[in-house]
C-alpha cells in the first residue's frame, strides 16, 4: 500500500484520520451539553439527592417514549467528558446511577456560580452562525464574520434585538459573580484607600454591586450602553450611567474593566485606555489606576489552558474585533496609551487581574 506522502506507517496514517475525525467533530461536545442543560439532566439528579439510574431519570425527563434509551447514549458521552459520574448503588444487583461532577454542579440553574447562562448564550445560533462563514469573511469586507452573517456588530445587534441584550447581558452576570467573589476574597487590597470607581462596561452591574457591598464608603458606578443599564435602580453607593465609553468616562479613582479590552482592536483599546487616563486626571493622590481583568496568554501552561485561550482567541476574532493578549501586548497598549507602570496578579484561573498606573 502507497502511504500519502509525509507519512511513515500505516499506524501513522490510522493515526492522523482519528487526529481529523476528533476535530471534525469536536462540536458534538458542545452541543451535548447544550442538549443536558436544555433538559435540565443536572438539576433533576440534584433535586433526586442520590445517584439516579438510567430509567429514574428517563420517567423524570418525560421524553418521548420511542426515544428514551437515546438518554443512555446522551449520558455517555456527557459520563466520558467529565460532567457525571456513574456509581454503583447496590452490589447485589450490580445497579448503577448517575451523579454530579464539579463540573455539572457549576451547570444547577440554583448553583450562584451557574456558568449555564454563559453556557447557553454562547451556544445560541445568534453566536455560533457566524462560524459557518469565517473562510467567506477572510475575503470579504466586514469587520468580523458576526457582521458577514448579521449584517450589524454585535453590540449593535444587542441593542437591536431584546432577546439577545437579555441572553448576553445574564451570561455577563453570571460569570461576573464568580469573578466578583474571587477578588472580592483575595484581591481587597486593591480596592483599599479608593474613594470613587467607574465599572467601564459593566453590564447591569452585577460585579460593581459586590464591590460596592463590600466596600460602603466606596462610590461605584456602572457604564455601559444606554440598552444594557435602562431602568435599572442603584443603591447608596452604586449609580447606573447610559453612555459611551469611546466619547467620555466620569472621573473616579480607579477605572475597572472586565472582559472589555479583549473585545477591541489594539487601535480601539488604546482609545478606551486614553478616555481612562483622563478619567483619572484627578485622583492621582488617592491612588488612580485602571483595574483589568483579563486574560494574559501563556501564562498558564497545560494543553487545556492554551486550547481555552485560542478558543477565547478566535471568538473575539469571529465574534468582535478583539483578541486575547500575551503580558508583551499588554505592556504596549498601556505605554501607547500614556500609562508608566503595571501590576499582573494571575488570580481568577485563565484570567489575571491587571493593575494600571498613570
Ligand atoms: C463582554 S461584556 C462584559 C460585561 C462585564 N464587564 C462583565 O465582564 O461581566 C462587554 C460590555 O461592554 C459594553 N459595551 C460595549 N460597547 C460599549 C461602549 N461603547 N460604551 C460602554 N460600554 C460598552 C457591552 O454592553 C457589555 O456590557
Amino acid at each position: 500500500m502507497s502511504l500519502p506522502n509525509g507519512i511513515k506507517s500505516t499506524q501513522e496514517l490510522l493515526d492522523a484520520q482519528a487526529h481529523v475525525w476528533n476535530h471534525i467533530f469536536n462540536f458534538i461536545n458542545s452541543m451535548s451539553l447544550k442538549c443536558t442543560i436544555q433538559l435540565h439532566i443536572p438539576d433533576i439528579i440534584h433535586q433526586h439527592g442520590k445517584p439516579m439510574t438510567l430509567t429514574e431519570l428517563i420517567d423524570t425527563l418525560r421524553v418521548n417514549k420511542a426515544k428514551s434509551l437515546c438518554i443512555e447514549r446522551l449520558m455517555s458521552i456527557m459520563i466520558h467528558s467529565k460532567f457525571f459520574s456513574k456509581i454503583k448503588i447496590s452490589e447485589e444487583d450490580e445497579k448503577e446511577g448517575y451523579w454530579l461532577t464539579p463540573a455539572s454542579r457549576l451547570l444547577l440553574r440554583d448553583e450562584p456560580f451557574s456558568v449555564t447562562p454563559f453556557a447557553l448564550a454562547m451556544l445560541n445560533p445568534i453566536l455560533t452562525d457566524p462560524w459557518h462563514d469565517v473562510s467567506k469573511w477572510f475575503h470579504d469586507d466586514h469587520s468580523t464574520p458576526f457582521v458577514t452573517i448579521h449584517g450589524r456588530t454585535f453590540w449593535e445587534h444587542a441593542g437591536q434585538d431584546p432577546r439577545m441584550n437579555q441572553f448576553f447581558n445574564e451570561a455577563m452576570a453570571s460569570d461576573a459573580r464568580l469573578v466578583a467573589s474571587v477578588i472580592v476574597e483575595h484581591c481587597g487590597h486593591v480596592f483599599q484607600g479608593l474613594k470613587s470607581m467607574v465599572d467601564v462596561g459593566g453590564g447591569t452591574g452585577t460585579l460593581a454591586k459586590a464591590i460596592a457591598d463590600k466596600f460602603p464608603d466606596l462610590k461605584c458606578s456602572v457604564l455601559d450602553l444606554p440598552h444594557v443599564v435602562s431602568g435599572l435602580k442603584g443603591s447608596k453607593n452604586l449609580t447606573f450611567i447610559g453612555g459611551d465609553m469611546f466619547e467620555s468616562i466620569p472621573s473616579a479613582d480607579a477605572i475597572f474593566m472586565k472582559w472589555i479590552l479583549h473585545d477591541w482592536s489594539d487601535e480601539e483599546c488604546v482609545k478606551i485606555l486614553e478616555k481612562c487616563k483622563e478619567a483619572l486626571i484627578s485622583s492621582k493622590d488617592n491612588g488612580g489606576k485602571v483595574i483589568v481583568i483579563d486574560m494574559v496568554v501563556n501564562n498558564q501552561k497545560g494543553h487545556d489552558a492554551t486550547e481555552t485561550q485560542h478558543f477565547f482567541d478566535m471568538m473575539m476574532m469571529v465574534l468582535l474585533s478583539g483578541r486575547e493578549r500575551t503580558a508583551k501586548d499588554w505592556e504596549k497598549l498601556f505605554f501607547a496609551a500614556g500609562f508608566t507602570s503595571y501590576k499582573i496578579t494571575p488570580v481568577v484561573g485563565l484570567r489575571s487581574l491587571i493593575e494600571v498606573f498613570p
